[in-house]
């Protein structure tokens, strides 16, 4: 049983089928386009090399929807002990067969059973913004909890107002979930409400694919 509470977000099943849906085409669209891959995006790469350096060996990571295992992979063959988690099941498959080396398994970002001060490094690597807006900083909580005193949170969101509702995804697929927007300081107060320290911030323009980011890592102090 958790100690920490956090609410089960209304549409949570919703949006498990939704992304069971996209799974197959995202695995592709990474493999074939590049998009998604930090491997092809200089500034991702440098920002998840940053984490990857500075978790070092502080202790075990926890890629929390990590979707087909892209960036789950890459820590891997950095050497670091990493595990991938994902609400949707088809996601977990892919990731599995793209990354048989690695250790993956189906959970919901509100449902992570995680032990007071266990992880070296958490990631919310473009899977945060689903959450509702209150659910947030309860995972976020929780997530702080879960670091060693020294370890590192990273996590990267798409940047906004709106509660922008998806009803097609990655090629024309159906799908319905919600993409919460967060504007940079209203977001990092929440990671710092969190009891987290930040301790950089990259703000990524639109470009012709995807619409403003944010990329923030934290520190849990001690
Ligand atoms: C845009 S994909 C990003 C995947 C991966 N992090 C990457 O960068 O390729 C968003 C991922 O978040 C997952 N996701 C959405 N809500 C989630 C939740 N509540 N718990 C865990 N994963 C969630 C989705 O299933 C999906 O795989």
């Amino acid at each position: 049983m958790r100690a920490h509470h956090i609410d089960r977000p209304a549409d949570l099943d919703t949006v498990r089928e939704s992304y069971d849906r996209v799974a197959d085409n995202y695995a592709h669209m990474v493999l074939t386009t590049g998009l998604g891959d930090i491997r092809r995006h200089p500034w991702l790469k440098a920002s998840i090399d940053a984490f990857a350096d500075s978790v070092g060996e502080l202790g075990p990571v926890l890629d929390v929807g990590c979707g087909p295992g892209t960036v789950t992979g890459y820590l891997a063959e950095r050497g670091l002990d990493v595990r991938g988690v994902d609400l949707s099941p088809r996601m977990i498959e892919n990731a599995r067969r793209l990354h048989p080396r690695c250790r993956f398994d189906v959970c919901s970002a509100t449902e992570l059973d995680l032990a007071d001060a266990s992880l070296g490094g958490v990631l919310g690597w473009w899977s945060l913004f689903n959450l509702p807006r209150q659910v947030l900083p309860q995972v976020l909580a929780h997530f702080a909890r879960a670091l060693r005193p020294g370890g590192y949170l990273i996590t990267a969101t798409h940047v906004g107002d709106e509660d922008a509702p998806r009803t097609e995804a990655y090629g024309g697929v159906p799908v319905r979930w919600t993409t919460h927007k967060w504007r940079p300081e209203p977001y990092v107060r929440l990671i710092e409400q969190a009891g987290l320290h930040p301790v950089a911030e990259l703000r990524l323009p639109a470009d012709e694919q995807v619409g403003p980011g944010l990329v923030v890592m934290a520190r849990r102090p001690g």
